[in-house]
């Protein structure tokens, strides 16, 4: 066995909240929960909406014809769809980029010309989107590569001793990020990638970035590369997204503190609290060419000074990024009034013309929180921009028993924040330090902890927000609540709040839970009789993590169910699509095997619909293969895009005809 540790795969997010704040504690007394069988206190607190009787829908919306669980290595649709795969990794997109060679043996630079790995959150922008049209046959598909596995990435595997080849390390930085591909419908409806539009862009973990908003020039994102606080290098684990009104593109970056090495006695704030370690999970800082493109992935003290060294390079990271994909040459920006965690994506509500900007966000990790952010500014869509991300208020959620919720202010400037700081013998030198501590900032406060806040999605039509908690096994009989009801919670929920008198600026909000995963039996109270809202039989499944609505007002969930053990009863990852006015719910697509069903996207004639499948054969070694999708045969697997469309050139999971969209004007 080697000395040196082995590089992590997996991808895995790190637990680190160790404050402790009580999930809403104050509120239920615990002996309680603890008198009876868990059942029932799960039923004794769940608000009374949860169990309200569905009334039948009159009509289905969902008129597609349900596909059964499977294990088989396929992407799988309902009859009269077809699904093909686009995009897997390694398909070249630049002018000139080599062509992807099936032993992996491509070089770093080459990497950098092709698509990367880990399909994550993705959009479709319409060709004229900037002109508020709807072009539904040509657009910039936009995605994140949120991880790489090194063991498929390589042709045989990483290379780890006491330094790692460079150009590994430069391979697995520029597998990260996000890719942007201009498409277009050829006479057969078939997509196509136009290779040397000028539009195709790679951005990866070594693009030049902006630092934007309160947190740009601090003392702590000063760095032996920017000095000045001003810039950083490169987006990573990005996994979810968000789209802005003004249509750019926001990546935000989720597990990356495990991608730094911190060997300090004392490790910052900044660090601990995110679950920076003495390990890092690829060993990028050990490159042998010891550039500091690499080497800033140690953030020890090593030098005198900040400026000598990149014990702050962690701190560049944590937050979303802005992308204008209709822009090329323009340099991604990274808006830190949204708060820094492990920030699975961004949701924007409906926008108000004269009134401020309202975005939601998950921090995916076991018993982290779930935030939302008001800008300053009004929103003005002739003016609107960027600019409306880097000034406004970020609040943490508090979810009471009872049904209700309360948005709590992360702000220096506000009185009850600071009594309750400096109660906990914290100090915030500046809103900046703050937001760079905005996981301690919401320990001081009360947050609830959740169960792994993983994609959210507003409804168009309602302006209800739902967020999926995929699950948190380390949340104990004494700590479950109303919002997080299950101790141990292995098959996850989704929960869904409605902002007091539909203002989504109020500080106050109404909730409930929409969906629980699990089996039939999990989803009965002690009794055996009163059902919670969840599935069962034909259309279980587990560990909700993607969500996305339809213009519609669908909801396609997608799930991410982690172990084989799982898959044996819920089968492969899969997306389904529910009416959250009946929740009636069916199951839509299946994946491969070892995959992740991640990132959904339309075009707006709905005739067209975009999924990622992530890490396809996910237990994968060199030379044994889990699963052979999409090329087959005995081939590496791949993460891709499949493109799905019905035969008959219809709308999508529906039986309904589309709404009327406005002719693409050239
Ligand atoms: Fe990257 Fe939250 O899953
Ligand atoms: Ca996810
Ligand atoms: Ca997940």
């Amino acid at each position: 066995m080697s000395k040196y540790p082995p590089i992590d795969n997996s991808g895995t997010e790190i637990p680190s909240n160790h404050s402790a704040n009580p999930h809403i504690t104050d509120l239920i007394s615990r002996r309680t929960l603890l008198q009876g069988s868990l059942s029932l206190a799960v039923s004794a607190f769940l608000p009374g909406r949860l169990y309200a009787a569905v009334a039948p829908a009159a009509k289905s919306r969902l008129g597609f014809e349900a596909i059964a669980a499977s294990r088989a290595d396929a992407v799988q649709v309902p009859p009269g769809y077809t699904a093909k795969p686009f995009l897997p990794w390694g398909t070249p997109i630049l002018k000139g980029a080599p062509a992807f060679r099936a032993d992996a043996s491509n070089s770093g630079r080459d990497q950098e010309q092709q698509m990367g790995s880990h399909h994550d959150g993705m959009h479709f922008f319409p060709m004229d989107a900037k002109r508020e049209a709807q072009n539904s046959s040509e657009g910039l598909l936009v995605m994140n590569h949120e991880y790489v596995s090194p063991l498929l990435l390589h042709r045989s595997g990483p290379i780890v001793g006491a330094t790692r080849p460079t150009d590994q390390v430069h391979k697995e930085l520029a597998a990260h990020g996000v890719s942007v591909v201009h498409i277009r419908q050829n006479a057969q409806s078939e997509w196509q990638l136009i290779q040397d539009s000028p539009f195709n862009r790679r951005i990866t973990g070594m693009t030049l970035m902006d630092i934007r908003g309160p947190v740009r020039g601090h003392a702590k994102v000063q760095t032996r590369f920017s000095p000045a606080g001003h810039q950083t290098r490169g987006t990573l684990s990005n996994c979810a997204h968000g789209v802005t009104p003004w249509h750019t593109y926001l990546a935000a970056e989720e597990n990356w503190a495990g991608y730094f090495t911190n060997r300090d006695a004392n490790p910052p704030r900044e660090h601990k609290r995110y679950g920076v370690s003495g390990i890092s999970r690829y060993r990028w800082e050990s490159a042998d060419s010891h550039n500091s493109l690499y080497q800033r992935f140690d953030a020890s003290s090593l030098g005198k000074t900040p400026q000598e060294d990149f014990r702050n390079e962690p701190n560049c990271f944590g937050w979303v990024v802005e992308i204008d994909p209709f822009d090329p040459v323009s340099v991604p920006q990274k808006r830190t009034a949204l708060g820094r965690f492990a920030r699975e994506g961004i949701v924007f509500a409906p926008v108000v013309e004269g009134k401020p900007l309202v975005c939601y966000s998950g921090d995916d990790a076991q018993n982290e929180y779930l935030y939302k952010f008001v800008s300053a500014e009004p929103y003005v869509k002739a003016t609107a921009g960027g600019h409306l991300l880097d000034k406004g208020t970020l609040y943490v959620a508090q979810f009471s028993d009872k049904g209700t919720g309360r948005w709590l202010p992360l702000d220096v400037n506000d009185k009850e924040f600071i009594q309750k700081a400096e109660k906990a013998g914290v100090v915030f030198a500046d809103q900046a330090d703050l937001l760079l501590n905005t996981r301690l900032a919401a320990d001081i406060a009360g947050a609830t902890k959740m169960d792994r806040p993983e994609w959210g999605a507003v409804d168009p039509h309602t302006g209800e927000v739902y967020f999926s908690l995929t699950g948190n096994e380390s949340r104990s009989p004494l700590d479950v609540d109303a919002a997080n009801p299950r101790p141990y919670n292995t098959f996850g929920h989704i929960i869904r709040w409605r902002p007091q008198k539909n203002d989504h600026t109020s500080r106050e909000f109404t909730w409930d839970i929409f969906l629980f995963g699990g089996t039939s039996n999990q989803l009965q109270d002690a009794k055996g009789k009163k059902k919670a809202q969840g599935t069962g039989g034909d259309t279980q499944f587990s560990n909700p993590d993607g969500l996305w609505f339809d213009p519609r007002g669908l909801l396609w969930i997608q799930t991410d169910i982690y172990g084989s053990q799982l898959a044996a009863t819920f089968g492969n990852n899969q997306m389904l699509v529910a009416d959250p006015r009946t929740r009636e719910i069916k199951r839509f697509l299946v994946g491969p095997v070892d995959c992740e069903i991640t990132g959904a996207v339309m075009t707006p004639d709905m005739r067209t619909l975009f999924v990622n499948i992530q890490h396809p054969g996910e237990r994968s070694r060199p030379g044994h293969y889990t699963s052979n999708w999409p090329d087959g045969g005995n081939s590496r697997p791949r993460s891709a895009t499949v493109i799905v469309q019905r035969e008959d050139g219809g709308i999508i999971g529906s039986a309904e005809p589309a709404p009327a969209v406005p002719a693409p004007k050239k």
